[in-house]
């Protein structure tokens, strides 16, 4: 079913929600939430981790009922059982954690169980596809519709998430963290087609927890704390320290943590390093890259997506075929990891972006999934004990700031940034000499940001080195006491703390 359009001059709110209320064993995720949202708007919902954003948002797509509260889609009451109801109402929902099936085709991704038939009842394969074609098109994305969707990049499967949307004619489009892994002009391009939509009259409610997007985008923001409603503004009539502020309802700990830390001894070098790609563009992930880490320090790795940052702390991580020429050194010793169990073993840890793929083990809780590299040789002795593991697990839950109800609540019903504060306290259990952090705040709220940023400086300071990338800027500049710069895998700049500035960053990344 669509929704007629009516004007915008005599149409009432697209969405009424009015004292939505929803628990889950142990916590309140929204505790009488009202809130009106207008048709044709963007309209954008902030909070810190585990606040109800997302909660709300499949409230509103389905996929969750509420335990008290109503719910009206353009004037009419809306009870879903589920996200077909939603889709039939309008509604679409593009989850913070991608669901296409991996095996499948982008075309049978996006009519997955709504497959066109010609007229014998039989699938029609050729149907689907140019009406995926047509639509990828108007999102600028020119991937195959016959290419398996898990072999596409995130943005793309983030595109094709949209045409799935599309194609449902959904009047209402629910984005939850959209650009959270996305490349600057994959984000550039969803932003534009985010505008597009909006022109034609779609009603868009997107979550983030980047500010800068949020105030380039949206007309209005609406603010949850704790699973209340605390303000919905204008855009306009606000700034960004405002609602940071609404959020987190105390004052974020300052980056108080500028003093020099003392460097130690060299605990990382990498020399001439070339990873080739024969059947890359370029022949080559990385070329000739060098560099050292010592104890003590952080070292910023920048550059645009693509530039090889993932690769050069995949390398060194073993997770790469190590058919790497060059070499890398840990503490002094020449290695060539086949494996990242190896790398663990010589006392590096890696915390990487893709939390899904590589981090979560969703059949085991919270504790089970911190304790995992710590614990998994006794635990499959069987002689794992309850109390050992809740003893272990209580530091790194406490110093990451892990909302959970319990050590042994469920992984999956934690909200996605304390899901990935559970995988960075993985890795500091194992007390790693080195920590690979590959843009390890992605999905992390402001608070628990400045949290976690407290906590690496406290570690170097303790001899821990840590390489760092990260897809935003001020992180790097905040953290780093030196950043290097990649472009097209190639080191282009060097930078000490305090020469650096996003400016320079940028010059050396395009160069
Ligand atoms: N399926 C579930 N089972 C149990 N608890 C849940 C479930 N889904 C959400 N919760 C809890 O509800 C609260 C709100 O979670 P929600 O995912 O809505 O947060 P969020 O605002 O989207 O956070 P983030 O920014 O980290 O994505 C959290 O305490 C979370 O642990
Ligand atoms: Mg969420």
């Amino acid at each position: 079913m669509t929704v007629p359009a009516a004007s915008p001059a005599t149409a009432g709110p697209a969405i009424v929600m009015r004292g939505i209320t929803k628990r889950f064993p142990g916590v309140i995720a929204l505790d009488d939430v009202s809130l009106d949202v207008r048709r044709g708007e963007i309209h954008a919902i902030c909070g810190e981790n585990g606040a109800g954003k997302s909660t709300l948002m499949k409230i509103l797509s389905g996929v969750y009922q509420p335990d008290a509260g109503t719910l009206e889609i353009h004037g009419h009451v809306a009870r879903f059982a589920g996200t077909r109801d939603a889709e039939r109402a309008g509604v679409a929902i593009i989850h913070q954690e991608l669901n296409l099936v991996d095996d499948l085709s982008v075309a049978a991704n996006v009519f997955l169980g709504r497959e066109r038939r010609g007229r014998l009842g039989l699938i029609d394969d050729a149907a689907m596809e140019r009406e995926t074609e047509r639509l990828l098109a108007t999102l600028e994305c020119r991937v195959s519709p016959r290419a398996t969707a898990g072999s596409l990049r995130v943005g793309d499967q983030q595109l094709v998430e949209i045409a799935k949307a599309l194609s449902l004619d959904a009047s209402i489009l629910v984005m939850d963290e959209p650009t959270s892994a996305l490349t600057e002009a994959e984000s550039a391009r969803l932003e534009r087609t985010i505008r597009r939509l909006r022109e034609h009259g779609t009603t868009i409610l997107a979550i983030s927890h980047k500010m800068e997007e949020v105030f380039r985008l949206a007309d209005r923001i609406t603010v949850l704390r704790d699973g209340r409603h605390v303000r919905t503004v204008e855009r306009a009539a606000t700034t960004p320290a405002e609602i940071t502020g609404w959020m987190v309802g105390r004052d974020i700990a300052g980056h108080a943590f500028h003093e020099p830390r003392p460097r130690g001894t060299k605990l990382l070098e990498v020399k001439n390093l070339t990873l080739p790609r024969p059947d890359h563009p370029r022949g080559y992930r990385l070329s000739d890259v060098s560099l050292d880490l010592h104890a003590g320090e952080i070292v910023g790795v920048a550059g645009l997506m693509g530039a090889g940052r993932t690769e050069l702390l995949e390398t060194i991580f073993g997770v790469s075929p190590p058919d790497w020429t060059g070499e890398i050194r840990v503490a002094g010793r020449p290695v060539r990891f086949h494996h990242p169990q190896e790398a663990c073993a010589a006392g590096i840890a890696m915390v990487t972006e893709d939390r899904k793929r590589l981090g979560l083990f969703p059949d085991l809780d919270v504790a089970g999934n911190v304790s995992l590299c710590k614990l998994s040789a006794a635990a499959r002795r069987g002689l794992l004990s309850r109390a050992r593991e809740e003893a272990l697990v209580a530091g790194p839950i406490r110093d990451t700031g892990v909302k959970t109800p319990g050590p042994h609540a469920a992984i999956t019903g934690l909200s996605g940034g304390n899901q990935q504060k559970c995988i960075i306290g993985r890795w500091l259990l194992t007390q790693p000499r080195i920590l690979l952090l590959d843009d390890p705040t992605r999905g992390i709220d402001v608070g628990a940001k400045a949290e976690l940023y407290a906590l690496i400086d406290g570690l170097c300071r303790q001899g821990m080195g840590v390489l760092l990338t990260s897809s935003e800027l001020p992180e790097l500049l905040t953290l780093s006491d030196r950043i290097l710069v990649l472009a097209e895998g190639r080191l282009t700049a060097a930078f000490d703390r305090g020469d650096a500035t996003e400016h320079r960053i940028l010059e050396a990344a395009t160069a």
